[in-house]
């Protein structure tokens, strides 16, 4: 599985946090195991459970359980929310591999997704915390409303760009922002060094998923895992599209995001308008700001390797290709 390089070695952490997660499938349900260890199989940087162990050493070494703690509930929340997610989009394919749902029928995805869920909820209590505890509840109720909130249209821009950011802030940014303050609270920040660390989760979230958007259009499909214009094709109207249409890109942009199932040739034909429009660079221009401001966050804290393995994170955020 691929993990991130930063100014501090994580590997051996998060290789206990995937043994954390995989202990806790040890379930006497022979299916339940077998899908699980497959969704955990299937790669994935475990970005958030490193937001969450190097937040923890900011102000130096934290409870190592603890920290562990949390970086695994959160790993697991994240695999509950895309099993459920790709139900819930019909998405076949994931990272390159079939989705739990297109190999095992929605039934069984469902199950793995309250699984996993229930799983991280028993981990959570290991923290034995109740800010934390709360911390990650309300993320999930914030990932939850936010994955059934509508992009409704592309005009008029504002309203576009206030329900595109509420989306994005929860169905991405809320978990990067539990990592970010959960890890804080471990590793024993007072109100403002987690006030200041859930504002820093939050706007790489954002960046993460805006960069997420960008390559649904940029990318190709070997890299990306799934085909691109996949978004346009289900319908979810994102960020370098609003701009397409706000930056007078041609008619067929704004057809493919308001048709229902729109045609491979149609969204083909707007992903290539986007593109020639130049839209993702404006998205890409939002994306480094966010980014710019997350790391301007991490001013009050003292100079440390943890430090500049955060600020490398958020910009790994920036670079990454899939
Ligand atoms: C991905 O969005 C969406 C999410 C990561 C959030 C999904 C959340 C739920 C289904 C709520 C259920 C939560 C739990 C904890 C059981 P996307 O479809 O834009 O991204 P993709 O391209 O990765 O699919
Ligand atoms: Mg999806």
């Amino acid at each position: 599985m691929s993990q991130l390089a930063t100014a501090i070695d994580l590997s051996s952490e998060l290789q206990r946090v995937d043994s954390a997660v995989l202990k806790r499938f040890e379930s006497r349900s022979i299916l339940l195991n077998a899908a699980s260890r497959y969704l955990l199989s299937s790669g994935g940087k475990r970005m958030r459970a490193s937001l969450a162990l190097l937040a923890a050493r900011l102000l130096g070494e934290p409870d190592a359980e603890r920290a562990l703690n949390i970086a695994t509930a959160i790993e697991m929340i994240h695999a509950a929310s895309l099993v459920h997610d790709d139900l819930i989009d019909t998405a076949d394919v994931r990272r390159g591999r079939p989705t739990v749902h297109s190999k095992w029928g929605g039934n069984v995805a469902l199950m793995v997704g309250d699984y996993l869920f229930a799983l991280a909820a028993e981990q959570m209590a290991e923290a034995s915390d109740p800010r934390i505890i709360k911390t990650l509840a309300r993320g999930v109720v914030r990932i939850c409303e936010a994955e059934l909130s509508p992009v409704t249209d592309v005009v008029p821009l504002q309203r576009t760009l206030e329900q595109y950011f509420a989306k994005i802030g929860g169905k991405t940014a809320a978990l990067f922002e539990c990592a970010a303050e959960s890890g804080m609270m471990v590793g024993g920040g007072n109100d403002r060094e987690v006030e200041a660390l859930r504002q820093f989760g939050y706007e790489i979230g954002l960046a993460f998923q805006i960069v997420d958007d960008i390559l649904d259009f940029t990318a190709d499909e070997q890299t990306l895992g799934k085909p691109a214009g996949h978004d346009l094709q289900e319908g979810t109207i994102t960020l370098p599209v609003i701009y397409a249409v706000e930056m007078g890109a041609s008619e067929v942009v704004r057809e493919a995001a308001q048709t229902f199932e729109p045609s491979p040739e149609l969204v083909a034909a707007a992903v290539a308008e986007v593109r020639r429009i130049c839209a993702t660079k404006r998205a890409f221009a939002d994306a480094e700001r966010l980014v710019a401001n997350a790391v301007k966050r991490l001013a009050i804290f003292p100079d440390s390797a943890a430090k500049d393995a955060l600020i490398e994170l958020a910009e790994l955020v920036l670079r990454r290709k899939m």
